[in-house]
């Protein structure tokens, strides 16, 4: 079984960084393709310093720079995030052509790591986004309620949700992600009663336990995200974190899936155009400023790229 990219099966250790890139000029491409490829080696490399911190890390590639360091060999169905727009809510769709995403229990370490990348990529990027990713209190997301309860848990059912498998051997291994900015409203979140707040995510916000059916609205957060086919609940593996300083508060919503159509149906049904009527609450309190999608290809793949 081809080997995927270290951070995407391990329980995230409480820092990450998130940086999305942009590649100035595709006649580039190959080079930087060599340097992402080094993405493992490198990682090894600042591991070292603490292999007590558990650093590891993902390179991430957008479907048109893919196109162009890999024109006869593409993942089925990578394509660009497509931004959703309906009733005043926007998933804006804003790219990238590289994403770093690295996770240790060091600040220092993830930042030591992607700044020897960025020395390595010079002038040929630009940094679209650059965000330190951080546990909140026990794992709750700004809003006050705990984030990742029905995470796929043990390795083995991360790797079924996240890992692409024998439906495209060769990039078995490989896994599609998706990833948002988010900046919440929690003045306005804050205005609401704790109740309000619970019925807006489906779930009690002091232990996480989920609401009665007759208690959880139909257009509860978790009640969009939850589809059932052939009796199974669509799994995505998430690694989001929040992001924020004391004027802005958010979070960067990443996660793997072994296709992109599920977070894109989940997506859909939130942002109210799955053609039901219904959208996630979730969305009045808070607004998506980013969006892409990337193909973090086996650990084997991604040494061909070199
Ligand atoms: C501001 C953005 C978001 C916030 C604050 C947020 C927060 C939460 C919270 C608090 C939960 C409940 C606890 C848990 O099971 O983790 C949850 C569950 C979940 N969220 Fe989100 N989420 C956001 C965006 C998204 C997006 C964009 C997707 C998919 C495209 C998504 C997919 C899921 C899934 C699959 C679950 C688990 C549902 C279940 O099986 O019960 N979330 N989220």
């Amino acid at each position: 079984m081809a080997q995927p990219q270290s951070v995407i099966i391990p329980q995230p250790n409480p820092a990450a960084l998130f940086v999305v890139l942009k590649v100035k000029n595709f006649a580039d491409a190959q080079a930087l393709a060599r340097i992402a490829s080094r993405m493992p080696a490198l990682t090894a490399e600042v591991a070292a310093i603490d292999p007590g911190a558990q650093l590891v890390s993902a390179v991430g590639f957008g479907a048109e720079f893919w196109s162009v360091i890999s024109p006869a060999a593409k993942p089925q169905g990578l394509r660009p995030f497509k931004a959703i727009a309906a009733a005043g809510r926007i998933a804006p769709a804003t790219g990238g052509d590289l994403l770093f995403h690295i996770v240790s229990k060091r600040h220092d370490l993830n930042l030591e790591l992607g700044m020897r990348l960025r020395r390595q990529l010079g002038a040929m990027v630009e940094v679209m986004e650059d965000v330190r990713g951080f546990a909140y209190l026990d794992s709750r997301d700004l809003t006050g309620f705990i984030d990742g309860t029905e995470n796929p848990k043990t390795d083995r059912e991360r790797a079924a949700a996240a890992l692409i498998g024998a439906e495209d051997p060769d990039f078995a291994g490989g896994s599609f992600i998706v990833t948002q900015r988010y900046i919440h409203n929690l003045e306005k979140w804050r205005a609401l009663p704790e109740e309000e707040q619970e019925k807006i995510i489906g779930r009690r916000k002091a232990d996480s336990e989920e609401l009665a059916d007759d208690l959880k609205p139909p257009t509860a957060h978790i009640a969009r995200v939850v589809i059932e086919e052939n009796g199974e609940e669509l799994q995505i593996v998430r690694h989001s974190f929040p992001c924020a300083t004391v004027s802005e508060q958010g979070l960067f919503f990443i996660a793997y899936c072994k296709t992109p159509d599920i977070p894109e149906r989940m997506l859909t049904r939130m942002m109210g155009v799955a053609g039901d009527g219904l959208h996630d609450r979730l969305m009045e309190f808070t607004q998506a400023v980013s969006g892409a999608n990337f193909f973090a290809p086996s650990l084997e793949t991604l040494k061909r790229l070199a």
